[in-house]
């Protein structure tokens, strides 16, 4: 006889796959994210994900955490690229069973755990040695709260890895109202000097800003494209409106992400918690 017990758990993940139009466009943003499994990142993508690696020195003996994971880049790639440990989690399980999935596409020897979770209560009995934050923090509703309550969870030492979006101005009407409908954040649009406050009292080991330029329209097509093929050979979808749907959906994403964009920059930090002296600063920046 022979046990099957640890076969990989390739299958598609979610429960249901939407059979209409109207079943794509009632999903709320996150699990529109996992029902097109789409690889949502971090501003900067792979290019901040190395550094974070590079100035955080992650390896193997680390074990990070991915703070509002989606479908698991970060903690995945970071993985990848160093062999770190990661555990991530997500408020919506629909995201979370999507970054188990592609944890099992990718490489099941990763060390990778995800959990459904609020942020704001999210417990471990184990405190980690980096925490990657990305931008995340403006989708919690008490942004300095939720910088706060990460520390805890923070080893002696340890890391946090950010790239928070800020504006230089207010946001325009149309972008604000685009950044609330479209992504759900409520809370307000940070200035350079408000979204760097969340992380007072940390050390700065690595800080760079960086500016933003829109996409071109192929390149948003093409993007699309290769999601809703992708999404659909995974998950045996064969409904053409559903395709329809899936890549406008998309689409309108991203090109609301472009208007957002054109008014955003964003900052790629490396921090480190000292517990001997948060959240006292005693050094200079020049
Ligand atoms: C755009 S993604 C974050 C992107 C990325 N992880 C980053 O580094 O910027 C926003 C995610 O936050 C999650 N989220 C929102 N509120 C949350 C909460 N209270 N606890 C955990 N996750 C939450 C959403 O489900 C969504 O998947």
């Amino acid at each position: 006889m022979t046990t099957t017990a640890s076969a990989p758990v390739t299958r598609w993940p979610l429960p249901t796959i939407p059979r209409s139009a109207d079943e794509v466009w009632a999903a709320n943003y996150p699990d529109f994210v996992a029902m097109v499994n789409q690889t949502n990142v971090m501003p900067g993508a792979h290019a901040t994900l190395n550094t974070w690696a590079l100035h955080s020195r992650l390896g193997r003996q680390h074990h990070l955490l991915d703070v509002a994971c989606t479908t698991g880049f970060t903690s995945r790639e970071l993985a990848r690229l160093t062999d770190c440990a990661a555990t991530g989690f997500d408020l919506s399980a629909d995201s979370v069973a999507l970054a188990r999935y592609n944890h099992q596409l990718l490489d099941p020897s990763l060390r990778l755990a995800y959990h459904q979770a609020d942020g704001t209560t999210f417990t471990s009995e184990h405190t980690f040695t980096h925490i990657a934050v990305g931008a995340a923090l403006g989708f919690f509703p008490d942004p300095p709260a939720m910088a706060r309550r990460l520390l805890n969870l923070l080893a002696p030492d340890g890391y946090v890895l950010a790239s928070p979006f800020w504006a230089p101005e207010p946001l325009p009407d149309h972008a604000a109202a685009v950044r609330r409908d479209v992504f759900g954040i409520t809370s307000p649009m940070e200035t350079r000097d408000q979204a760097l406050a969340l992380f007072a009292g940390l050390d700065v080991l690595h800080q760079a800003d960086h500016t933003l330029t829109p996409e071109p329209a192929d390149a948003i097509d093409h993007y699309c494209r290769s999601t809703v093929d992708r999404v659909l050979d995974q998950s045996g979808g064969t409904e053409p409106a559903v395709r329809s749907a899936m890549t406008e959906r998309l689409r309108q994403i991203k090109h609301a992400t472009n208007t957002l964009r054109a008014h955003q920059h964003y900052t790629v930090l490396v921090l480190r918690y000292d517990a001997r002296t948060y959240p006292n600063r005693y050094v200079e920046l020049f």
